[in-house]
């Protein structure tokens, strides 16, 4: 017999899991189904974002960060703490941990909220009349049948042709969280977020590691000024990074890896290195989904077809998240989850895509919201620039870290935030008051006049605001 829900989440990653509390608060009775496995065969709700993304890279950065902290920094302080060690094991074994508090909190909050969890794989077997019968393949076997169905299946690590990911060798995000050894060589290909990250967690905990990046420019959606600044932070610490380089063919043999490229000068190259991580972007993910089946509409790159309401081409049917157009971010697929519910409910749910921000989780951080100088000049657009430096905040150098600035763009007749951008300490924190400040369409005089406490960081945003017109205080 079917099990018969009026909505039915088929993904359990930060935009399904949360579209299923959301609606299940508002009155809905509700089933989400995860096919993701812990290592012990158990279900691991949390998707990408919890098993193998956000969370656990956040968990290794924040442990080699302190690892090189401990190295390079403490004596600063008058801290010494002689030679620092690494157990690798225990600080992978204390990410894995981090996850799996992440995937038990998930579990618990649909208890809470009365959420069925199917623990499998979830497809589409026909429309029936009022909604879809969805199967659902794993330990045990279901039928279920929704009113509403929410595609939030995520997406997965793109592979270069040719060097299909092993997990020994050749590394996708997955592998690359859990690598068993510190590579003496490690390579990567993709300068972006994830080659960023991975590559400054491993740089840290002791290994040479390379970065060769299609583009000729670094960070190309991020503003310029912000992204110069990066990279200068990143070749200070010996992060290297090849920009405008053709990969060629990769072998991958027992002793390592070969990659050979051609650099921008046109000359031929390779790079030998223990282990190869692959971050060159992630495709969305459909697989078993049996989506022709119900013809529901893909595009050429594998993404459900959705409207600015996330609806597909199917009556009923949603799609939030890494599996549909816009910014793969845990942030925009959880958006996306509370709109849909709520515009299940008859809701006006909403997204403001211009406000979304970003953060590279790097030393420094990078974050931003809003339109960089070069996507104003593009459009030919009137603004304002002020820039302030962490070297002049007092909270930063008491931290001992005073690398980067806060930048605002305002539009240059009516003051309005058409940008914050921010290179330095806690930038992913700092970032929020301009999303608030851009969601309420301030202007950086707003920001200019509201008391900043002090010494903080967040003075720097208020001093960059006061740039704006010209009249920081403290620099
Ligand atoms: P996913 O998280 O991919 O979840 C989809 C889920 O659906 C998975 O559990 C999958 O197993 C399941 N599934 C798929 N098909 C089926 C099926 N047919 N039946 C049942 N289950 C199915 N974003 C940020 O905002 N901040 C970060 O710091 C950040 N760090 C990242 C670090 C790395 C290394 C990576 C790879 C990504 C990172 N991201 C980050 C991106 C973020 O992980 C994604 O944007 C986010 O996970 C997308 O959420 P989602 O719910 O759309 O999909
Ligand atoms: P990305 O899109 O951020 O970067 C991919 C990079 O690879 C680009 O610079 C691109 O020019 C380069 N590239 C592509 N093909 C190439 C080739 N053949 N040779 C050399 N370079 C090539 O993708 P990434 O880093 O894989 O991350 C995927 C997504 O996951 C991100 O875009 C982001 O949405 C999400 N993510 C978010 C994080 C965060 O919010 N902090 C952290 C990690 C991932």
């Amino acid at each position: 017999m079917s099990q018969q829900f009026d909505v039915i989440v088929i993904g359990g990653g930060p935009g399904g899991y949360i579209a299923a509390i959301r609606a299940a608060q508002l009155g809905f009775k509700v089933a989400c189904i995860d096919e993701w496995k812990n290592a012990a065969g158990g279900p691991a709700p949390g998707g990408t974002c919890t098993n193998v993304g956000c969370i656990p890279s956040k968990a290794l950065l924040q442990s080699s960060e302190h690892f090189e902290h401990a190295n390079l920094h403490f004596a600063d302080h008058g801290i010494n703490v002689g030679s620092v060690k690494l157990d690798l094991g225990k600080m992978v074994g204390r990410k894995d941990a981090v996850v799996k508090q992440n995937n038990d909190g998930i579990l618990y909050l649909f208890k809470k909220n009365k959420v069925t969890f199917f623990h499998g794989r979830g497809s589409f077997v026909k429309a029936v009349d009022g909604g879809y019968e969805i199967a659902v393949k794993g330990a045990k076997d279901d039928t279920l049948i929704g009113k509403q169905v929410i595609v939030a299946t995520g997406s997965n690590a793109r592979a270069l042709p040719g060097a299909a990911f092993d997990e020994e060798n050749i590394l996708s995000n997955d592998g690359a969280l859990r690598l068993g050894a510190v590579p003496k060589k490690l390579g990567l290909i993709g300068s972006g977020v994830i080659g960023l990250e991975m590559g400054s967690v491993w740089r840290r905990l002791g290994a040479e590691v390379t970065i060769l990046e299609g583009l000729p420019t670094f960070l190309g959606a991020v503003d310029e000024q912000i992204a110069k600044e990066a990279k200068k932070a990143f070749d200070k610490q010996g992060l290297k990074i090849e920009l405008g380089v053709k990969v060629g063919e990769i072998k991958s043999a027992k002793k390592g890896v070969s990659i050979a490229y051609t650099n921008a000068k046109g000359e031929a190259q390779t790079l030998e290195v223990d282990k190869l991580i692959v971050s060159i972007g992630r495709v969305p993910n459909t697989i078993g989904l049996n989506a022709e089946g119900v013809g529901l509409q893909l595009d050429e790159r594998g993404a459900v077809v959705v409207d600015g309401d996330c609806k597909t081409n199917l009556p009923g049917v949603w799609a939030i998240g890494d599996v549909v157009r816009g910014p793969m971010l845990a942030h925009k697929a959880e958006e996306e989850g509370v709109a849909v519910a709520e515009r299940i409910a008859g809701q006006h749910g909403h997204v403001n895509f211009n406000t979304i921000p970003w953060v590279i989780y790097t030393s420094p951080e990078i974050a931003w919201v809003g339109e960089t100088e070069q996507q104003l000049k593009a459009r030919g657009a009137a603004y304002k620039a002020g820039t302030f430096p962490f070297l002049a905040n007092g909270r930063a150098r008491a931290l001992g870290d005073t690398t980067g600035m806060v930048k605002f763009l305002a539009d240059a007749a009516t003051d309005e935030i058409l940008g914050v951008h921010i290179v330095g300490p806690m930038a992913s924190e700092l970032i929020s008051e301009a999303v608030v400040a851009m969601e309420f369409k301030a202007s950086s005089e707003d920001i200019a006049r509201i008391c900043h406490a002090h010494p903080s960081l967040s003075e720097a945003t208020k001093e960059a605001a006061l740039a704006v017109d010209k009249r920081t205080l403290n620099f």
